[in-house]
């Protein structure tokens, strides 16, 4: 194979291209999945795989597929991919670079002449993001059989309407149940993301190769308790919804902070209230806890603690209470195999990388259900991720990808 030309630059036209496809204005990026702008920037990169000579097909929760045919039809692809939605006031970074990234990847293979025995194939994941559903990874978790298609057909979004009116507006045709794909259907899945976190910038690495993905989880509590007139009721008897919220994120950050684990995170991301007039004693209020570690027993006694705050600050307010335990997945563990092969591509191409644990999910925790998996991970910024000032410089990206079609280039010819 000759030596690989990434198109640095293209790359980096088509990043600020599809940043402005967003549901607010530069540099914020907003693309809520299924919202109008999550739409366009599907046709946006479905027309680039076009571009690019890749085959196009959808499943019914509109993952995209774009695959590189190889020589060998019947053997088990080789994938790799990321998402393009954004959560409110995200930046341009996250899951983009592994999406079209992955693109630049295999253009540059195949200008280098590299015939494939293992097709190669770009999975775009639909909803990494938990903003409309409350969970993340709704597209891969389906794809590993994690989520059932019952329990997806029962989400709902804020406004009521559930997954099916949603997909069908996104034009995703048959049924979810179709959507599960048989284990080893791949025979390897690596993903290219930037870190989110400031470990390679702080130690001037170029490359992160991921051994684990730390275990995630989420908490949904709805509390309602007495509106009324913020004048004329008095102190005492109020049964003041978001006060008591107020308590459940404190409980939150105390759980968090005395698990014993560094690793234990907490974050009361959504806190909702109505209903919102100032001159009104908030009656009800919707909180959204995410909670993760790298050690499930840490995680799941902070998520404990959290649970029993809520029954005891809703007791002594008088608040009435549901909470639900959306998600709370196990960390997945990478392959080792495959993560060799990414730091014998580095060592060979004479690129600085280190093993680590991603603190962030991707679609990657679920695709390790079905297939050895890995991921490349880039510096960001200062670790910036989940704003708009999120951060890779080009060469940073470039690096990403030639680190990523040389590994695809090895898996799909072994
Ligand atoms: C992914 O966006 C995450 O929240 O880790
Ligand atoms: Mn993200
Ligand atoms: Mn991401």
């Amino acid at each position: 194979m000759k030596p690989l030309a990434i198109d640095e630059q293209r790359l980096q036209r088509k990043i600020d291209e599809l940043a402005l496809i967003s549901e607010n204005p530069p540099p914020v990026v907003t693309r809520i999945l299924f919202s109008e702008a999550d739409l366009r920037g599907r046709t946006f990169v479905k027309n680039l795989c076009r571009d690019a000579g890749l085959v196009l097909r959808e499943d019914a929760v509109g993952n995209i597929f774009a695959r590189w045919e190889g020589t060998g039809k019947n053997l088990p692809a080789v994938a790799t991919g990321s998402h393009i939605d954004a959560i409110p006031n995200a930046g341009k970074f996250d899951g983009v670079v592994g999406v079209l990234g992955a693109i630049e990847a295999m253009r540059a293979l195949k200008a280098a002449k590299f015939q494939p025995e293992r097709s190669i194939e770009l999975i775009i994941f639909t909803g990494e993001e938990p903003t409309r559903f409350g969970i993340g990874c709704l597209g891969s978790r389906l794809l590993g059989g994690v989520l059932s298609p019952e329990k997806a057909a029962s989400l709902r979004d804020r406004d009521g309407k559930n997954l099916e009116e949603w997909r069908r507006h996104g034009g995703c045709g048959g049924t979810l149940d179709s959507v599960r794909l048989p284990k080893n259907c791949y025979s390897a899945f690596v993903e290219l993301h930037i870190e989110q976190g400031p470990i390679l910038e702080e130690e001037k690495l170029s490359i992160g190769i991921v051994e684990k993905i730390a275990a995630p989880g989420t908490l949904r509590v709805q509390l309602t308790g007495v509106g009324g007139h913020a004048g004329g009721t008095l102190m005492p008897g109020r049964r003041d919804a978001l006060l008591a919220g107020a308590e459940i994120a404190l409980a939150v950050e105390k759980a968090a902070t005395t698990t014993g684990s560094p690793d234990t995170v907490g974050t009361t991301g959504v806190f909702r209230i109505e209903p919102g007039a100032v001159n009104s004693v908030p009656c009800r209020a919707l909180l959204e806890i995410d909670l993760r570690d790298t050690q499930v027993a840490t995680r799941d006694a902070a998520l404990v603690q959290i649970e029993k705050a809520v029954a005891e600050i809703c007791q002594r307010r008088k608040i009435e209470f549901t909470s639900e335990r959306l998600n709370l997945d196990p960390p997945a563990i990478c392959d080792s195999t495959l993560v060799q092969t990414v730091s014998d591509v580095c060592r060979k191409l004479g690129i600085s990388h280190r093993k680590m644990i991603s603190r962030a999910y991707h679609d990657s925790l679920f695709l390790a259900q079905i297939c050895p998996t890995t991921m490349i991970f880039i510096p960001c910024h200062k670790g910036y991720s989940h704003r708009p000032d999120e951060f890779s410089s080009p060469e940073q990206i470039e690096t990403g990808v030639r680190v990523l079609a040389e590994t695809l280039a090895i898996a799909a010819n072994r």
